[in-house]
């Protein structure tokens, strides 16, 4: 089936898309830099601007109890299509990270507001994808899901705020939170169109991709207990140095990593060293290690190896030690079917359909707990990501807009129950 958008329509889309991005992008807590927090302020406003958009794309609106913004489109049948990404980005972002894929759902449904499709169609504009402000992340997905874990809600924040305080502070009730849920036999496939955050489309050079799983994720919180002392007067032997502790921790979870040629990454990201001043010996270093891998063995493997060797770091400089895991996601497969029709989407938009796993994660971990689900991946510069410096171009924009159009006009709901 040939594309049923044109070219003039793909740029228009693609334009489109920019503007709404760069209006995403404006909005941040701080001035010099991109930084959007689940359930701030700067939520709040990226959230009213989404459900203008959905308004004046003929969705009726709703929101739920964790702050998910969905613009729904009635179809014939009870099942939905349901296509989503997220609002909340890390800090020092780039536009398009989750912005591009809740404004491409809008473009699309868009597209359909004057047809009746055979199904319904859901927008979803997630909050907490990034887990950039509680220490855990897909609270909002997860609640859609219907895997929310009550536990969550007495995580805190880097100002001790609870996710359940941040929740009654954005005007949210938890005794709402069940209602989020989708109902199974409503909830037809999960979709959602990403920048790829990496280099291989731009390196193939084609605009589009098809992911076929999402990666694996543990994190580690791994704190390290020395003890504080002046940093003039402590011999160096006598010292119990939290900090070089974990560095050296660091410099291992590096190595190890780089030698598994290919098959792990691990990062830490995030440090907090207490008291933290130029003159104190650290006396309570956390590093949390963000640890993925294709391969569930690999991971858990390199996992154990890690705390093994960390123990023995501790041990040797005489600190304390505690190790928390505060994500497990098991690598999610995308649904072939849903790949089967964004591939042939993209091939209708003259373009090669590649097929690439992802190495970020996304809110289809969570989503793939309720129903199949699966994503399209769009080019962007140089492969940046997590960086203000990501761009993705207009053209690209609209050829992952039309893509998604030229999906939901293949896509089957029945199709699951036969070729699963
Ligand atoms: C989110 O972008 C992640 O992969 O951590
Ligand atoms: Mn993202
Ligand atoms: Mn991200």
């Amino acid at each position: 089936m040939p594309s049923s958008v044109s070219p003039v329509e793909i740029d228009a889309l693609g334009v489109r898309a920019e503007a709404m991005v760069n209006t995403l992008g404006t909005i941040s807590a701080e001035s010099d830099r991109l930084v959007r927090l689940f359930l701030t302020p700067e939520h709040r406003r990226a959230a009213d601007f989404v459900t203008e958009w959905m308004r004046a794309a003929g969705l009726t609106l709703s929101e739920d109890a964790l702050g998910t913004v969905r613009g729904r489109l009635e179809g014939r049948g009870k099942k939905r299509l349901l296509i989503g990404s997220h609002i909340d980005t890390v800090i020092d972002a780039g536009q398009y990270d989750g912005s591009f894929g809740v404004i491409a759902g809008i473009l699309a449904a868009d597209h359909f507001r004057d047809k009746r499709l055979p199904y319904g169609i859901d927008v979803l504009a997630f909050g907490d994808e990034e887990g950039s402000r509680f220490p855990a992340t897909l609270a909002s997905s997860s609640a859609c899901a219907g895997i929310f874990k009550p536990e969550m809600l007495s995580l805190a924040d880097r100002n001790g705020v609870t996710l359940a305080d941040a929740l009654s502070a954005y005007g949210k009730s938890r005794a709402d939170i069940p209602a989020a849920a989708y109902d199974r036999d409503e909830a037809a496939a999960y979709v959602e169109v990403h920048i790829e955050q990496g280099p291989v489309l731009e390196t193939r050079n084609q605009p589009l991709g098809v992911v076929t799983a999402i990666i694996g994720q543990t994190y580690l919180n791994i704190e390290f207990l020395g003890e504080a002392g002046h940093a003039g007067t402590v011999p160096m032997l006598l010292r119990r140095d939290a900090l070089a502790g974990a560095a050296e921790a660091m410099l291992l979870g590096e190595t190890m990593a780089r030698e598994s040629k290919g098959e792990v990454v691990a990062t830490v990201g995030r440090i907090a060293v207490t008291p933290g001043a130029t003159n104190v010996i650290p006396a309570n270093v956390v590093a949390i290690f963000d640890i993925r891998s294709g391969s569930e063995a690999a991971r858990a493997k390199f996992a154990e190896s890690l705390k093994a060797e960390v123990r023995a770091i501790a041990d040797r400089r005489r600190l304390g030690l505690t190790i928390t895991s505060t994500r497990e996601i098991a690598t999610t497969p995308c649904h072939p079917y849903v790949q089967d029709q964004f591939a042939d989407a993209i091939r209708a938009l003259g373009a090669e359909p590649l097929r690439l796993g992802s190495g970020a994660g996304h809110d289809g971990q969570a989503m793939a707990k309720l129903c199949p689900v699966g994503m399209l991946f769009v080019r962007c510069r140089g492969g940046i990501s997590h960086n203000p410096a990501e761009y993705a171009s207009p053209r690209d924009l609209g050829l992952a807009v039309a893509a998604l159009i030229g999906f939901i006009e293949r896509f089957e709901p029945d199709r699951f129950a036969r070729v699963s």
